[in-house]
């Protein structure tokens, strides 16, 4: 059930959709910028080290946009959208911070198209296992990392276009590696719970540490999908 008020639903279910936060153009530079990133990518010219390209979730550091037209206000304004400052407070505390070292831009490929070679769309896992080291299942769980995602597709998508899917509950911890393969999720939790909402460009999605999700790719998905996710920790 949605309340409206975003904080609330955030706490109540781990995550919530933004619609049209961000309207008209205001996402389109960086969109953009993210666009000729990858086509530099792919193009197989040298990638800079501090990039930090990962090739399996075809990803950069968001401020790799700095050499692709973006300055760094314009990387760091969609944190400024109407209304954010307080979910995050509410989640995080007054004095949340957002770590661009853990900060990303990412592009998802229709599982229709060809990919790049060694990429992976990203299957279940929980944000808050950042940092995380797992021992053998025998062993204790360790604590989550305290963080929440904000998480901004730069097109549509979840329609044409990889999405996200949820399970749109809270988690009491970390669930051990071994236990995220997809059946063994979907026998644990309710369909009504698996969620793959449908994005339109200008939306945003916010996530605590528990929450599982994944990469929601169909084959008859015919698009890429760009997005943006801000990790935001406490202070
Ligand atoms: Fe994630």
């Amino acid at each position: 059930m949605t309340t409206g008020d975003p904080s609330v639903e955030l706490r109540q279910h781990g995550v919530v959709l933004l619609r049209d936060i961000y309207p008209g153009d205001s996402l389109t530079r960086l969109k953009d910028a993210a666009a000729r990133c990858f086509q530099a990518i792919m193009a197989e010219t040298p990638i800079p080290e501090r990039y930090q390209f990962n090739r399996y979730s075809h990803s950069v550091l968001l401020t790799a946009l700095l050499d692709f037209g973006c300055n760094s206000d314009e990387l760091m304004a969609p944190l400024s959208a109407p209304g954010l400052d307080r979910v995050f407070a509410d989640a995080m505390g007054p004095a949340w911070t957002c770590n661009m070292e853990q900060t990303w831009v990412r592009k998802k490929f229709a599982p229709i198209r060809a990919s790049p070679s060694g990429y992976r769309a990203h299957s279940w896992h929980q944000d808050g296992a950042l940092g995380v080291c797992f021992l053998p299942e025998s062993e204790p769980i360790p604590p989550m990392t305290e963080l929440l995602t904000c998480w901004i597709p730069l097109n549509g998508c979840g329609r044409d276009s990889p999405g996200l899917e949820f399970v749109r509950r809270r988690q009491p911890g970390l669930v051990h590696f071994t236990e995220l393969d997809d059946p063994a999720l979907r026998r644990r939790f309710s369909p009504r719970e698996f969620w793959a909402p449908k994005f339109d460009f200008g939306d945003s999605a916010v996530f605590l540490n528990d929450v599982l999700h994944r990469t929601h790719a169909l084959p008859e998905m015919r698009h890429d999908r760009l997005s943006v996710e801000y990790r935001i920790f406490p202070a």
